[in-house]
């Protein structure tokens, strides 16, 4: 058995025509079905859709074998006890720092608005800047606009979430796509059924790019 974690949306649908070139194919659709296992052509392959962020912990844990997560989610967990043979050059953004356009530099310590604090943190820390890190668990463009923080840590695609809000990327913090996961104790134990997965997954990508 092999169970592959995945979130909805963006990454299951990009990561369905790699995994079709695999020779995996779901049998029922994440958007319509309720449940949280998918069968797939391949009776010994199971899809399990979780939320993006939890991706990493299951992994870890070897609840699920393998798994496609965002690097952004990646950084922010940290990498125990995981592999990441694949970059998949999905769902590709950029991490990157945010303020409202003409801001005048506050005064004191900068506040952050960002769902990526730890990373966030690490990345000031880099600098040798002290901030105050403010956790939310989404909309992070509206935090500037209210009042609640100075900047914004987030993914930013084509900057059209940040521009409907009067915000401006200002630093780039990592370039961003979607990773193949693997639990490090069972690349071990299923190392022939992984490593063909990975071979087929890295072909698909080449084929693509
Ligand atoms: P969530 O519910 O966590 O926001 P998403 O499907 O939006 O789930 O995001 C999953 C991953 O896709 C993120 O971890 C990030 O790597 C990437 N991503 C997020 N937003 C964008 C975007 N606008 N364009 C491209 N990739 C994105
Ligand atoms: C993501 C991200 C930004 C936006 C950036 O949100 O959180 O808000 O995309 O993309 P852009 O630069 O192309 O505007 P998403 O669409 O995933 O919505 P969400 O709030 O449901 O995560
Ligand atoms: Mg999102």
């Amino acid at each position: 058995m092999l169970k592959i974690a995945l979130s909805k949306g963006r990454i299951f649908n990009e990561t369905l025509p790699l995994l079709a070139q695999a020779g995996i194919e779901p049998i029922e659709d994440p958007e319509t079905s309720r449940k949280l296992i998918l069968n797939t052509n391949q009776a010994e392959v199971k899809l399990v859709v979780i939320r993006a962020t939890d991706v990493p912990t299951y992994v870890e844990y070897g609840a699920t074998d393998v798994g496609v997560a965002g690097k952004d989610v990646l950084l922010e967990h940290g990498g125990e006890g995981l592999y990441e043979p694949v970059d998949l050059q999905i769902a590709r953004c950029r991490l990157m720092v945010a303020a409202p356009i003409n801001a005048p530099l506050p005064r004191g310590r900068l506040r952050i608005a960002t769902k990526y604090v730890n990373t966030t943190q690490r990345y000031y820390a880099e600098k040798g800047e002290q901030v105050e890190v403010i956790k939310l668990y989404g909309s992070m463009e509206l935090a500037p606009l209210v009042g609640l923080a100075d900047r914004i840590v987030d993914v930013v695609d084509t900057g059209n979430t940040l521009r409907a809000n009067g915000l401006q990327a200002i630093e780039l913090i990592a370039e961003i796509s979607s990773r193949l996961i693997v639990n490090k104790a069972i690349m071990k134990m299923k190392s022939k059924q992984i490593n063909q997965l990975i071979q087929q997954l890295q072909l698909a990508v080449n084929k693509t790019h």
